[in-house]
């Protein structure tokens, strides 16, 4: 495994300036940890309110404002989670990439991320035509990504005791 060119780039990215820097000072890991967090429930905080909405609760708050309130605060918080969490990553990165938890969490968010896309290109499409709640469509899109996103941040807790 050590030899393989894939694990060879996560222990150059481990043994990079940026790993160390990562490793070298006791109080940036615990940072960068805290601001990963903060990313992560921006982002899951903002989508669940809004999947649980398109799935029909609340009925009396109108479903376009919402989103035009809840998908750029997602949209900050997925960006803030990534750059942190690859920060996080780079510190421990030939080790972390074979934890099982962290594999799932990374899978998971890539589903999440093609279930965007469908969601996008299909029902969200003609949300202009909506009339008051969601289309099926919408509904089976919010209900896999709340299903998806509650997942990777299960896995995300999980790489600690792998
Ligand atoms: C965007 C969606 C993401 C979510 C929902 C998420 C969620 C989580 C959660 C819940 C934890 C546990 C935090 C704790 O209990 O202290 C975690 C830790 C971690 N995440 Fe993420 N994460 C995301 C993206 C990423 C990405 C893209 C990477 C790396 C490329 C990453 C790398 C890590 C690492 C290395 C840890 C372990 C930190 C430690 O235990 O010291 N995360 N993540």
């Amino acid at each position: 495994m050590e030899d393989q060119p894939a694990a060879l780039i996560f222990l150059a990215l481990q043994e990079s300036a940026l790993g160390h820097l990562m490793r070298a000072s006791p109080a940036l890991y615990p940072a960068v940890e805290i601001l990963h967090i903060m990313g992560f429930v921006l982002l899951v905080g903002a989508i669940t309110a809004l999947d649980l909405r398109l799935l029909g609760l609340a009925r009396t708050i109108p479903i376009q404002p919402l989103a035009h309130l809840l998908l750029p605060l997602s949209r900050v918080g997925f960006i803030i989670a990534v750059a942190m969490g690859f920060l996080l990553f780079s510190a421990d990165a030939a080790h972390v990439v074979r934890n099982p938890a962290f594999q799932a969490k990374l899978l998971l968010i890539v589903a999440a991320l093609i279930n965007i896309v469908i969601a996008h290109t299909w029902p969200w499409r003609r949300i202009a035509k909506w009339e008051g709640e969601a289309p099926t469509g919408a509904k089976a899109t919010a209900l896999a990504s709340l299903v998806l996103w509650l997942s990777a941040l299960t896995a995300g807790r999980l790489i600690a005791y792998f």
